[in-house]
């Protein structure tokens, strides 16, 4: 048996970095794709045959038709912190061990989400679509008057790493932060963060700008419906920085549509990268392609973790980011 042989393979199913590939050339036969057209859930489940690690990311849906031959298949690692992309139960029954790239991405991730609640907020999107277009003919005192965002109450809802590195920015605004999760944080990260628990519908009701970081699961598919938009002020926004199906966009367009909503900032899309037409005809929607962790230290970063893990899973050691 020659060396390269006894190392593990893997299939990596969307671009890396050159300093990726190098590192993955040290520990692994590695089939990389580096063409980046994202590899469809049949020729995924074929590719996997013979293969003993999957280094994905969160486009790429790995559920039982996709492990049916993946027999060799031990290590799933994600470059991502959300693993809804993956079903855990499926991996778990058959032994695959699961890991993500949490904190390395926090506060890029918080940066985003902050500015693109600040581009909801004071029209930024908007008002340069018009400026580019031509439109701009003189200054006038009631030209694109956005929501201030300072003094004003922040909503977080899914307090996590990502929503607590919100609510340390929100101090710099001067403004009161209030925050739902599933469970109630400790008094000292409360204090630290200078944020209040409340019910899911005071949050709703109270936030002049709420934002959504909680991880997506079948259980909070579209957890912001009518409801929840009817509760919100005219004058709020809402920024989605963490799954497109936690919303449900037509009743989004609805409420948008309606003025019932002040301006709206989305990141992540139900069925993206294809997005609801009704939202793209908004002016008042700031909208960007998942980007809320692209920066190239962290994008770099996140690699490299996912790598980490992929390396301790197929070594037969404890990964530090195993997904439970
Ligand atoms: C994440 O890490 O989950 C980001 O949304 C990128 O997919």
């Amino acid at each position: 048996m020659n060396a390269s042989s006894s190392r593990p393979r893997i299939l990596v199913t969307r671009a890396v970095f050159p300093e990726h590939l190098e590192r993955i050339a040290t520990h692994f036969d590695a089939e990389a794709n580096q063409s980046d057209v994202p590899i469809a859930a049949e020729d995924l489940a074929s590719r996997l045959e013979g293969v003993d690690g999957l280094l994905c990311a969160s486009g790429d849906r790995v559920d039982t038709s996709v492990l049916a031959d993946a027999t060799k298949l031990r290590g799933v690692s994600t470059i991502s912190v959300g693993t809804n992309h993956i079903d855990l139960a499926a991996c778990h029954a058959r032994g695959i061990v699961v890991t993500n790239t949490p904190d390395v991405l926090t506060e890029t991730t918080a940066d985003f989400g902050w500015a693109l609640m600040m581009a909801a907020a004071r029209r930024v999107t908007e008002s340069e679509h018009w400026l580019r277009a031509g439109h701009w003919k003189r200054w006038s005192l009631d030209q694109f008057l956005g929501v201030d965002v300072h003094h004003a109450t922040l909503g977080i809802l899914g307090m996590g790493r990502i929503g607590q590195a919100l609510a340390r920015r929100a101090s710099g605004f001067s403004m009161k932060v209030i925050y739902n999760n599933r469970s109630r944080l400790p008094e000292a990260i409360e204090e630290e963060c200078h944020a209040r628990y409340v019910a899911r519908e005071e949050l709703f009701t109270q936030a002049d700008h709420l934002i959504l970081v909680l991880p997506y699961t079948r259980d909070n598919h579209h957890t912001v419906s009518v409801a929840e938009l009817a509760r919100m002020k005219p004058t709020a926004t809402l920024t989605n920085i963490a799954r497109g199906g936690l919303i449900d966009e037509e009743a989004l367009a609805d409420a948008l549509e309606g003025g019932r909503l002040a301006a709206a900032g989305l990141d992540v899309y139900e069925g993206e990268p294809t997005i609801n037409p009704r939202l793209l005809k908004l002016a008042h929607v700031a909208l960007t392609p998942h980007l809320g962790s692209a920066s190239r230290d962290t994008r770099m970063a996140m690699g490299m973790l996912a790598i980490d893990n992929l390396i301790e899973t197929l070594a037969g050691h404890e990964p530090p980011n195993r997904v439970t």
